[in-house]
């Protein structure tokens, strides 16, 4: 799809792969760009610099998704591309004392704002879209969903189910022209990424937002499924899938590297 001339929304606009991917889609030249944040101060900032518009939006609440989609047709016309891109890092222990935690609050939050939030822009943006002949989610995920992140059990296991439903996403709605990208990089430099301990999540190098928003474009254009800014990682679920143990194997050993680095 070409975003020339739509109308398109961007969740976690207001910083980070958001930002550039508002940026970006601006640059090809979008008839509007939604930047939709809980961070209402960055949304206007940033909607500013591209004659965008902004709205305050917590993705974890159903009535703020909806109410983004029902203004934004209102006053800009049909959504072409919604972008369910705001994330959390939060749960992160390098030492993985215990996988389960030690409370629900980074599950529950993780889970709403990884899962429900995508979840909550197809139930109400896919009844437009069959009406209208087809649509387009972009999902940013990350290499967690495909491959695990050492020490984030929680971000991991989000970052997963939204895999999954993005693949049920794009197999329920094709026959009615609606398209699905899982844009899935590993380290990109933002708040979130500076915010946890250095990890493996920087193996092969952070990429700026700016690069991860081209390459999420070119993803778009071309309507790949699978977005990946580093391509390693694409060898990497090769590998995974080839040997499963031998996969498990490895991950632990950089768990182990993990514990000595930060490690009492
Ligand atoms: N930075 C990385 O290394 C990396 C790697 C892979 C995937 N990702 C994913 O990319 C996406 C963007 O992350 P980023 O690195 O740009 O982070 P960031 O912290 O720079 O930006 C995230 C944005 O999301 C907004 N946000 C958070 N919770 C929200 C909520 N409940 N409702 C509305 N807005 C909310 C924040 O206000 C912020 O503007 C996330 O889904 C993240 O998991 C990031």
């Amino acid at each position: 799809m070409q975003v020339t001339g739509k109308v398109v929304v961007v969740t976690g606009g207001a910083n980070g792969i958001g930002k550039a991917l508002c940026e970006a889609f601006h640059r090809a030249g979008a008839a509007k760009v939604i930047v939709a944040d809980m961070d209402s101060g960055g949304a206007r900032a940033v909607a500013a610099s591209i004659d965008g518009a902004a709205f305050q939006c917590d993705v974890a609440q159903e009535k703020d998704i909806l109410h983004v989609i029902e203004e934004t047709e209102r006053q800009f016309g049909p959504i072409a591309l919604f972008c369910s891109n705001a994330g959390i890092g939060g749960g992160f222990d390098p030492l993985s004392e215990n996988a389960g935690g030690i409370s629900d609050e980074p599950w529950t939050k993780s889970w709403a704002v990884h899962v429900m939030a995508h979840v909550y822009a197809a139930r109400h943006l896919i009844p437009r879209m069959k009406a209208r002949g087809g649509g387009y989610f972009l999902n940013t995920i990350s290499a967690a969903g495909l491959l695990s992140q050492v020490g984030s059990p929680a971000y991991s296991t989000t970052k997963h189910a939204a895999v999954g439903f993005a693949e049920n996403l794009a197999i329920s709605h094709r026959a009615h022209g609606i398209k699905v990208s899982i844009l899935c990089p590993q380290g990109v430099d933002t708040n979130m990424l500076r915010s946890i301990p250095k990890g493996p999540q920087s193996g092969d190098g952070d990429l700026s937002p700016a690069q991860v928003a081209e390459d999420a474009l070119r993803g778009i254009e071309q309507e790949t499924f699978l977005i990946l800014p580093h391509p390693q990682v694409l060898d990497y679920i090769r590998k995974k899938t080839e040997n499963y143990d031998r996969w498990i194997g490895g991950m632990a050993k950089i768990q182990a590297r993990m514990r000595e680095t930060y490690g009492e």
